[in-house]
């Protein structure tokens, strides 16, 4: 005697419907953002924790279980053993060591680097037909390092960017112009920090191109209003970093919004990190933001957006920044 009767023979899942599984790997402030917004937005079936802290992993997994009651159905697994990942849609990487207060992000590179080493591998292993995404900093150079040690084809390697810096454009964009940001198209391509170039000649608002809109009715706006809303971008997380010790919420937002567009297959346009070999004049097997068509398959394609010369010279810099950090790699 069971306590649920069935009323009919269960029947085995439709072929038709696909089981979806996302992997979480490192549950700390970020991996646990990114969780929690996964599983409010009901985007998978099962959801996979792995932390090399046995303890705080397993108390992170219960409190998720625990609200339960409150949300969509998702199996939530949590072991420091990669197995628990096999069969992975999507793996999340956000593990590793996160900068103190006025900290660079490159500046993580060889600790983190050494993770890479241990994680990326079973990880691969797992899921062989999943797409990894890459949230640790430096995120551009992790990104081409998780390229290299898993082998997949590059449109399955996908580093999450400047998703996060082009949000936090369309906030103060929306703010100085009394918007809602959802209403602002901007971006902010290139390095996911100091050296990202902010698209001042594709930004629109409901439509409206919004220097030649300034330009047409003679209004006056200064470069340096500019300027500093491109600089308040980049300080936006020191800021944060310096007030409550790390960035989260944000994040968790934002790869919660790629998750979406892969596994839905809603071939969104994001900025986000990704061999940007032979685009935008960039020559050499560099990962960093350009605005790409994101779906099942990964990386579908990348936008043709028009770049002003100074924007371009800025993106190749940008490369070029990253470039010098990915040489001493020996990868
Ligand atoms: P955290 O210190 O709260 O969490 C890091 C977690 O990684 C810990 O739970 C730790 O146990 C785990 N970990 C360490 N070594 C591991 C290993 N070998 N295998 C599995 N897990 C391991 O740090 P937080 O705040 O969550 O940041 C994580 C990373 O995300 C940092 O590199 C940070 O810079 C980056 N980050 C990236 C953003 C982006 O926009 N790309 C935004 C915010 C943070
Ligand atoms: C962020 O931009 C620190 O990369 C992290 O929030």
């Amino acid at each position: 005697q069971t306590f649920f009767t069935p009323i009919h023979q269960a029947t085995p899942p439709s072929p038709t419907k696909h089981h979806t599984k996302i992997s979480v790997i490192g549950v700390g402030n970020v991996g646990m953002a990114i969780a929690q917004t996964i599983l409010t937005q009901d985007l998978v079936d099962e959801l996979a924790l792995v932390d090399s802290n046995p303890n705080k992993l397993r108390g992170e997994m219960l409190d998720l279980q625990h609200a339960a009651a409150f949300l969509p159905r998702t199996k939530i697994l949590a072991s420091v053993d990669y197995a628990v990942t096999a069969g992975s849609d999507l793996c999340i990487v956000t593990a590793g060591a996160r900068q103190i207060a006025r900290e660079s992000r490159l500046n993580l590179l060889q600790r983190n680097l050494e993770l890479f080493r241990m994680i990326i591998p079973p990880l691969a292993k797992n899921s062989p037909d999943g797409i990894l995404l890459v949230v640790s900093n430096p995120v551009d150079v992790l990104t081409f390092v998780a390229w290299k040690l898993s082998g997949f084809s590059s449109n399955r390697v996908i580093g999450s960017g400047t998703n996060l810096d082009s949000s936090r454009f369309r906030f103060l964009i929306a703010d100085h112009l009394d918007v809602n940001a959802q209403d602002v198209q901007a971006y902010i391509v290139g390095e996911h920090g100091d050296s990202s170039v902010a698209l001042w000649s594709s930004i629109s608002v409901g439509g409206v191109p919004v220097l030649s809109f300034l330009d047409k009715q003679a209004i006056k706006y200064e470069k340096e209003t500019l300027e500093n809303i491109h600089k308040a971008v980049i300080q936006g997380a020191y800021e944060v970093i310096n007030l409550k010790g790390y960035t989260s919420w944000a994040i968790g937002y934002s790869v919660a919004s790629l998750a979406r567009s892969i596994l839905r297959n809603q071939r969104k346009i994001h900025p986000v990190s990704i061999l940007a070999k032979n685009f935008y004049g960039i020559d050499g097997e560099v990962f960093l933001s350009l605005p790409a068509q994101l779906g099942r398959a990964g990386v579908l394609g990348v936008t043709n957006a028009h770049l002003t010369d100074e924007e371009m010279q800025q993106l190749r810099d940008s490369a070029k920044t990253i470039m010098e950090f990915q040489t001493q790699l020996g990868l």
